[in-house]
C-alpha cells in the first residue's frame, strides 16, 4: 500500500508545479529523487506497492509540468486582430503618426485639374496601368512598324502588354463608351488622367513614371477654335489669371492637324516678355482615330489633347527638379501639406 508520505509528497510537488515558472526544474527537485533511492531500504514485500506507487506519483507530477508549461506558453501570446490598422498590435510606436499624413501634391493638383475640367462639363475617368499595342497605338493611326512608335519609348511585358507612355491609350476607350451618345444627337466630352511610363533615363526633367491628363471632344461640328478657348479657359483658371497662348505646327499621328499648345511664362511666376512655354500637345482627332472606334469622320469631330501634369505643377509652384515627385522626400512633401 502507498505510505502517506507519498500522498503528502504527491500534494505538495503538484502545488509547487502550479506556481513554478520553471516546472520541469521540479521533476529534478531531491525530494523527487528521493522516492527512488528509499526503494533499497524496503523489504521485498513493501518494493512492489512502493514502485507502483511512486511510478504514477511520477506520471501525475510529470503531466502536471507538462500543461503547466502549456499554461506558461500560452500566457505569453496576445489576442491578434487581423482587422486592426496595422499598428494596432505593435508595442512600438507608428514610424509616422497616421494623423500626421498629407495628400501628395501630385494628387492635389490632378483633382484640381478635375474640378476645372468637369466644371465645364467634362467626364473624368482614371487611365490604366497596364494595356495593349492596339489602345496604346494601332487605335490611335500609329501604322506597324511606323518610326513615330519608337518617340514613345515603351517598357513592355514579356506577353506583349504595355505599361501605357501616354493617357491617349485611353481615347479609343473613350469614343466607344460615347458613340451612342453622339448618335443620339449628343457629343462626347471626356478627360482620362493617370500615370504614364517610358523607359527613359532620368534626370531634372525626365521621368520614367508621369502623370498626363488627356482630354477628347467629339461633337457633330467641333473646331479647332473650341479647342483653344477650352485650353485657355483652363490654363487661366490652373493659374488664377490671363494668359497670352500660341500654337505651332507638331506631329502626332492621332491629329490632323497637330499642334504644340504655349503659354507666354506670367511674370509673377518669374516669366521675362516673350518666354513661351510648351504646355502640350493637341489637334483635330485623325479620321482614322474616329473610325478605330466605329464613328463616322464625315459627320463628326473632335479635337484632343494630352499635357504632362508635373511640367503644370512644376511651373505653379516653382519647382525646379521633376525627380522629387517621386522620391518620397519628407522636406519635398512637407512644403505642400
Ligand atoms: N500623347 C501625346 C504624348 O504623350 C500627347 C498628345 C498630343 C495627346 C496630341 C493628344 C494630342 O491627345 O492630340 O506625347
Amino acid at each position: 500500500m502507498p505510505s502517506p508520505d507519498l500522498e503528502t509528497i504527491r500534494l505538495q510537488l503538484l502545488e509547487r508545479v502550479q506556481t513554478s515558472e520553471t516546472p520541469r526544474d521540479i521533476l529534478r527537485a531531491p525530494e523527487f529523487k528521493g522516492l527512488y533511492s528509499a526503494i533499497g531500504a524496503l523489504s521485498p514485500e513493501e518494493k512492489g506497492p512502493y514502485g507502483k506507487a511512486v511510478n504514477e506519483l511520477k506520471q501525475a507530477v510529470e503531466t502536471a509540468v507538462e500543461a503547466r508549461i502549456d499554461e506558461l506558453e500560452s500566457s505569453d501570446v496576445v489576442a491578434l486582430d487581423v482587422t486592426a490598422p496595422w499598428d494596432a498590435n505593435s508595442t512600438k510606436p507608428a514610424f509616422l503618426p497616421t494623423n500626421e499624413g498629407s495628400q501628395h501634391p501630385l494628387t492635389t493638383e490632378i483633382t484640381t485639374v478635375i474640378d476645372i475640367f468637369t466644371r465645364m462639363g467634362f467626364e473624368a475617368v482614371e487611365s490604366r496601368q497596364i494595356d495593349d499595342d492596339f489602345h496604346m497605338f494601332g487605335s490611335l493611326n500609329f501604322p506597324e512598324n511606323h518610326p513615330a512608335r519608337d518617340g514613345y519609348d515603351t517598357f513592355r511585358t514579356e506577353e506583349g502588354f504595355i505599361p501605357p507612355a501616354h493617357t491617349s491609350t485611353m481615347q479609343n476607350r473613350i469614343l466607344q463608351a460615347g458613340k451612342e451618345k453622339l448618335e443620339a444627337g449628343g457629343q462626347i466630352a471626356a478627360i482620362s488622367y493617370g500615370r504614364v511610363f517610358r523607359n527613359e533615363d532620368v534626370d531634372a526633367t525626365h521621368e520614367h513614371t508621369f502623370h498626363q491628363v488627356e482630354g477628347v471632344f467629339v461633337s457633330k461640328d467641333a473646331t479647332l477654335g473650341d479647342m483653344l478657348g477650352t485650353l485657355r479657359s483652363f490654363f487661366e483658371v490652373y493659374y488664377g489669371q490671363s494668359l497670352r497662348i500660341k500654337t505651332q505646327p507638331a506631329y502626332f499621328p492621332f491629329v490632323e492637324p497637330g499642334l504644340e499648345f504655349m503659354i507666354e511664362k506670367p511674370a509673377v511666376l518669374g516669366g521675362k516678355d516673350g518666354e513661351w512655354l510648351e504646355m502640350l500637345g493637341c489637334g483635330m482627332v485623325h479620321p482614322n482615330v474616329l473610325k478605330a472606334a466605329g464613328i463616322d469622320p464625315t459627320a463628326y469631330r473632335g479635337f484632343a489633347w494630352g499635357m504632362g501634369v508635373e511640367r503644370l505643377v512644376m511651373l505653379k509652384y516653382g519647382i525646379e527638379d521633376l525627380r522629387h515627385f517621386e522620391s518620397a522626400k519628407l522636406n519635398f512633401l512637407r512644403k505642400f501639406a
